[in-house]
């Protein structure tokens, strides 16, 4: 099922989001498959449980798209429960990024080169490793979603500057774009 993406406003984008106790969560798998599916009919490589409402730390990542250029992400469809993110390399890169829930907004991002993640499987099955390349920049970005920030809270006072009308358009739900949102009203 497709779910409403919550938009740049909205308060669930805010929170720091929970861990699971997967238990408590009988339809764990049907809310990872639907994410999979919002995700997907947005063309985004990335989703986090709160941009579909839920303060809760589920991720899903889709780097197949990319594997024209990048084949080492030939297959790559993961969810990331119960992700953090525990240790940064100093090294960092810039890269343009955007976001679902800022449609239309695209803006240089400074963050590490690689990060070290702990996080459950769709399985369950726990996981402490590094990652590096495009999967770093996207853990990145989607678990920052679980901590209450968004991208363009890490772009210059300048840059955020410049892009605030598109911002404010944005929380005023003056935009368009081609997958069902949940406004912030
Ligand atoms: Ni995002």
């Amino acid at each position: 099922m497709i779910l409403p993406i919550y938009t740049f406003g909205q308060p669930v984008l805010r929170e720091v989001a929970e861990d699971i106790v997967p238990a408590e969560y009988p339809n764990l798998n049907e809310l990872i498959n639907n994410m999979y599916e919002t995700m997907k009919n947005a063309e985004g490589v990335g989703l986090a449980a709160p941009q579909i409402g839920l303060p809760i730390r589920v991720v899903v990542v889709d780097l197949d798209v990319l594997s024209e250029d990048l084949p080492e992400y030939k297959g790559f469809l993961h969810a990331y429960i119960n992700g953090h993110i525990v240790e940064k390399s100093e090294e960092t890169d810039v890269m343009d990024e955007g976001c679902l829930s800022l449609p239309g907004i695209h803006e240089s991002v400074r963050r590490a080169l690689k990060v070290r993640v702990q996080y459950l499987d769709e399985d369950l099955k726990p996981h402490d490793e590094w990652v590096e390349g495009y999967l770093a920049r996207v853990l990145q970005h989607e678990f920052d979603h679980l901590e209450g920030h968004v991208f363009v809270d890490r772009i210059g006072t300048l840059r955020k500057q410049m892009i605030k009308s598109k911002l404010v358009c944005l929380l005023k739900g003056k935009f368009r774009c081609g997958y069902k949102v949940k406004l912030n009203r």
